[in-house]
């Protein structure tokens, strides 16, 4: 319910072209009370002529009182209200710490429910404000991702940016990758971006329809395995070219909603948990299947690796942050895959 409300709110709250973050308070009882009839078409014909222009404060009968909190901070993503997802650990985690260091809302989502309120509270400790709350989702299902953002515009008012993030891998021949393995990597990174931009971008129309001249961005994490093949581990790479596919066709459908959809394709991110972790990570994998010949510590596989990237060395989150800068900022671009590979991977 809230989604179909208080982007709109946000939208005609706006100063000039600037959104506010809306915030729940404690009605004083002089606020302007506005209403919606019962199963109305079109929220903003009707709420528009119910807000006085400059209103900061609106009450919503039977969704409450809700504050406009304008950011007067001056970092690249100051007041812009952020969703990533997968963000319990490794790039979303540090893509969202860099976000609201930058001055956003940040609401961090993923499987790991756990995890991402724990990477939630760590940023919140290092910030010094309330810039970012965690919430359960899993991408790969439409309910949760609804009731997910519900949560997430309850407590910030709607979605400037979208970072698609969560991502699995299961790495494996053709030959013989399980079709349990197959459909788990599928379902999260297919599936799953497909479905959380049918989520979002209702979201994002409703404020593009309120402020016609202010656009929205999704960003999803793509690879370099969605721009160039993937020995066996055609699972993930499939995916992932997969969501150029969607990320093109969003791009050209979305514009008449606000709305920039983009890919970045990172190169490999060696210090993130997907290649480090002791157990389960690449590295041990890799190491334990043999496929780096002559490799005998984890040392070994990243040479390896680190020899096939001109620049040699890794992709880091703020080479990912540069990218997720340049196309918020920039206003003639959409539906592009852009590598941040160290050269690995060029464009022809
Ligand atoms: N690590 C790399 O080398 C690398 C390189 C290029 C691109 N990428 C891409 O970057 C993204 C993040 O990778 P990472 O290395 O940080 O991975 P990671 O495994 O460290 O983190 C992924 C996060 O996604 C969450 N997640 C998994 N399934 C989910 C679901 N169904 N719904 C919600 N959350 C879910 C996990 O709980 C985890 O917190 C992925 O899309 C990956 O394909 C990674």
């Amino acid at each position: 319910m809230l989604t179909k409300i208080l982007p709109a709110l946000r939208g005609l709250m706006a100063d000039q072209q600037n959104l506010p973050r809306l915030r729940r308070v404690d009605p004083t009882g002089r606020e302007p009370v506005v209403s919606l009839t019962p199963g109305c078409a079109d929220v903003l014909a009707e709420l528009r002529p119910q807000v006085p222009a400059g209103a900061r404060r609106v009450t919503f009968v039977a969704q409450g009182t809700y504050e406009a909190e304008f950011s007067a901070g001056q970092g690249r993503a100051a007041g812009k209200i952020a969703v990533v997802t997968g963000a319990a650990q490794g790039f979303g985690f540090e893509i969202a710490a860099a976000l609201a260091n930058q001055g956003a809302w940040v609401a961090l989502a993923d499987i790991n429910v756990d995890g991402v309120n724990a990477a939630a509270a760590k940023i919140n400790a290092a910030c010094g404000r309330e810039a970012a709350v965690g919430v359960a989702v899993n991408v790969a299902d439409i309910d949760s991702l609804k009731a997910a953002l519900e949560q997430v515009v309850a407590a910030f008012g709607g979605v400037d940016l979208f970072v698609a993030n969560a991502g699995v891998l299961r790495a494996g021949s053709v030959k013989d990758l399980s079709v349990k393995d197959l459909d788990f990597v599928t379902n999260v990174n297919y599936k799953g971006y497909f479905l959380s931009v049918q989520a979002v971008a209702p979201i994002m129309a409703l404020q593009h329809q309120a402020l016609p001249d202010v656009w929205f961005d999704i960003v999803q994490i793509n690879s370099k395995s969605g721009l160039v093949g993937s020995n066996k581990n055609g699972a993930y790479a499939g995916s992932k070219f997969g969501g150029i596919g969607l990320t093109q066709s969003f791009a050209m459908e979305l514009v008449e909603d606000g709305i920039k959809v983009n890919s970045i394709c990172p190169g490999n991110f060696y210090d993130g948990p997907l290649w480090s972790d002791p157990q389960r990570g690449l590295f041990r994998q890799y190491l334990d299947s043999g496929k780096v010949p002559g490799a005998k510590s984890f040392e070994d596989v990243k040479r390896f690796y680190e020899s096939k990237v001109p620049m040699r060395r890794g992709c880091t989150t703020p080479d990912v942050m540069k990218a997720i800068y340049y196309l918020m900022e920039q206003s003639y671009e959409t539906g592009q895959a852009i590598p941040v590979t160290g050269g690995q991977v060029m464009l022809s």
